[in-house]
């Protein structure tokens, strides 16, 4: 019996460990992604480059943008807005980590 106990412990502390191992290296990818293909527009701080700005790009840092909701986030990453390209080919988890991203700028 306390075989089995500290086998079903083993494999219980197995699988946290690669959890939160892909939870981080989730979090890094969204940093990563978004340092790629949105900071040109938006800055890597989110406040929004020069072409960014005058291409009507809000500062993500504040309210205004804070106050949207995941999803309405969603909908402008995955279908773009005026000149917000879309990114309909990022895999759905992707969008999610970059919504999430985007929640870590508040100020
Ligand atoms: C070519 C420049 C450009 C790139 C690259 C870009 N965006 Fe945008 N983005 C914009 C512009 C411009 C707006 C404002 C759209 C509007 O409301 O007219 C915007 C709006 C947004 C909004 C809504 C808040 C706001 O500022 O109005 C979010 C969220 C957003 N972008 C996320 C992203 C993410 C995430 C990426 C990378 C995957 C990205 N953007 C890449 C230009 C860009």
């Amino acid at each position: 019996m306390k075989r089995i106990d500290l086998k079903v412990f083993t494999i219980a502390m197995a699988i946290a460990v690669v959890l939160s191992v892909s939870l981080s290296a989730r979090a890094q990818d969204a940093a990563g992604l978004f340092k790629s293909k949105c900071a040109a527009c938006h800055g890597a701080d989110g406040t929004g480059s020069a072409t960014g700005k005058k291409m009507g790009a809000h500062d993500f840092t504040t309210a205004e943008v804070q106050g949207l909701s995941d999803a309405q986030l969603t909908d402008i990453i995955t279908n773009g807005k005026n000149k917000m390209p879309k990114y309909a080919s990022l895999p759905p988890e992707q969008i999610k980590g970059l919504v999430a991203y985007i929640r870590t700028l508040k100020k």
